[in-house]
């Protein structure tokens, strides 16, 4: 049966932090419900309402807009914790939340013991990751080992109990292999977090019946990811990614409904690049762009404060995201940020290591470390873009690049930003 109303993913189309959020925010407008389908506390997601700034890390970027109901998919990994700490904050702030947010009885609970045993992992691992500390991987790894907690484990407390006493054992067993120790505050953390399952379940939901109702009554749906392309398990640079499928497609079995009900996916790109966290980024900046890109555009992590790496705009990875994501349209970000550079490169293909040529983003991530991107040059602009409201007033070299930049995508331009603010999101006819 056909559903009456529009269902929307957005993806991340680089190493998270595209801006992702704002554009969220913006369509959020036109819409009913906002769903988050993977990923967790690690996200960070700026956003500015008038001269307030808020950073979600788990509640949709939906809910600044008033009335709107944001969903938390199965797919997310949950810290119960951190979860109303942020919606608190959000009450604090006068933002009305009373019916307006619901969790997927079956999202994964990520616990105290997730965070440690994910800092442990790092400070052990040999190759290192990067991570947010945030427990990601190893609630992850729970979920696909079959041993994590679901919401709806929540509502016995027998079962409960008999899980996280199974977990916490297996956990406390790689914490002494690792040589690091279970804190003291571990069990209060624990209690802090069950003592919350009451709440949680008073919100509990099931997503997928929910945005299938919604769309047969002819409401809109937003399903906004986290992360970006490059952090996706199987699509991104592993092993350096994060450990859910960041993709569109997983914004389908994260919230459980079919692909086919989904109408269109809009893929976030900022007009430059940038990553935080280690692996490849093979159109990393010299030294000094780096500093000032990231000085210019802000570049610093939303959850962990730590310095991004910043790079050209590389269409080799901005491809791979169209076919993966099957991008229906794109959305440029933070084109302001370029407004003082005299030019500007673009990577259209690599030279491998073994000075072949692709124009495809590689499987092999060791290789992308050593690849040579192949630029295009193309003339700056040289004046602020921060008050341009209308497409056709952009600088003529500011649209040259915005028009290299989706005909390399191969993907159309839907809206560019030159700036935080609402206002300075420009739709693209
Ligand atoms: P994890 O998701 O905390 O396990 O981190 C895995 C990798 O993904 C690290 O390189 C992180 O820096 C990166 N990462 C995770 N979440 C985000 C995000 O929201 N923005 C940018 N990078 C992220
Ligand atoms: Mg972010």
């Amino acid at each position: 049966m056909p559903s009456e109303g529009s269902c929307t993913v957005i993806v991340g189309c680089q190493w998270g932090d595209e801006g992702k959020g704002k554009i969220v925010d913006v369509l959020a407008e036109g819409v009913d419900i906002v769903a988050r389908y993977q990923g967790g506390a690690n996200a960070g997601h700026t956003v500015h309402v008038g001269d307030a700034e808020f950073v979600l890390h788990q509640i949709p970027s939906g809910v600044l807009h008033e009335g709107k109901r944001c969903l938390l998919g199965n797919g997310v990994v949950l810290d119960i914790r951190q979860f109303f700490e942020e919606y608190d904050a959000l009450l604090t702030r006068g933002i009305e939340l009373e019916g307006r947010v619901g969790v997927s009885r079956r999202a994964q609970l990520l616990m105290p013991y997730h965070r440690l045993l994910d800092k442990a992992v790092e400070d052990a691992a040999a190759t290192k990751i990067g991570t947010t500390g945030r427990g990601i991987g190893p609630a992850y790894e729970d979920k696909a080992g079959r041993r994590g907690v679901r919401v709806a484990d929540l509502a016995n407390s027998d079962r409960l109990a008999k899980r996280i006493s199974a977990a916490r054992e297996r956990i406390g067993g790689r914490l002494d292999q690792l040589g690091a120790s279970a804190p003291d505050g571990l069990n209060q953390a624990m209690q802090e977090a069950l003592g919350l399952g009451e709440r949680l379940l008073s919100i509990a939901t099931d997503t997928g019946p929910e945005i299938i109702n919604a769309l047969a009554a002819g409401e809109n749906v937003l399903l906004e990811g986290a992360q970006g392309t490059a952090l996706d398990l199987d699509h991104g640079t592993y092993p350096f990614v994060t450990s859910s499928n960041t993709t569109a497609a997983s914004a389908a079995t994260g919230t459980g409904i079919g692909p086919t009900a989904i109408d269109a996916v809009v893929g976030v790109v900022k007009a430059y690049t940038t990553r935080v966290g280690e692996g490849p980024l093979p159109t990393a900046f010299s030294q000094e762009m780096d500093e000032r890109v990231r000085i210019l555009g802000g570049e610093f992590g939303a959850t962990t404060g730590r310095p991004r790496r910043c790079g050209w705009f590389d269409s080799v990875l901005a491809r791979h995201a169209a076919r993966v994501n099957g991008l229906t349209g794109l959305a440029v970000t933070k084109l302001d940020v370029l407004d003082t550079l005299t030019s500007l490169k673009v990577a259209t293909a690599y030279r491998m290591p073994d000075g072949s040529v692709t124009e495809s983003f590689p499987a092999d991530t060791w290789s992308l470390s050593s690849v040579e991107p192949i630029y295009e040059t193309l003339p700056g602009w040289e004046s602020p873009t921060g008050n341009v409201r209308r497409l056709e007033d952009l600088p003529r070299n500011a649209r040259a690049y915005l028009d290299r930049v989706q005909e390399l995508s191969e993907a159309p331009a839907r809206w560019v930003s030159v700036g935080t603010k609402r206002s300075q999101i420009i739709p693209i006819f």
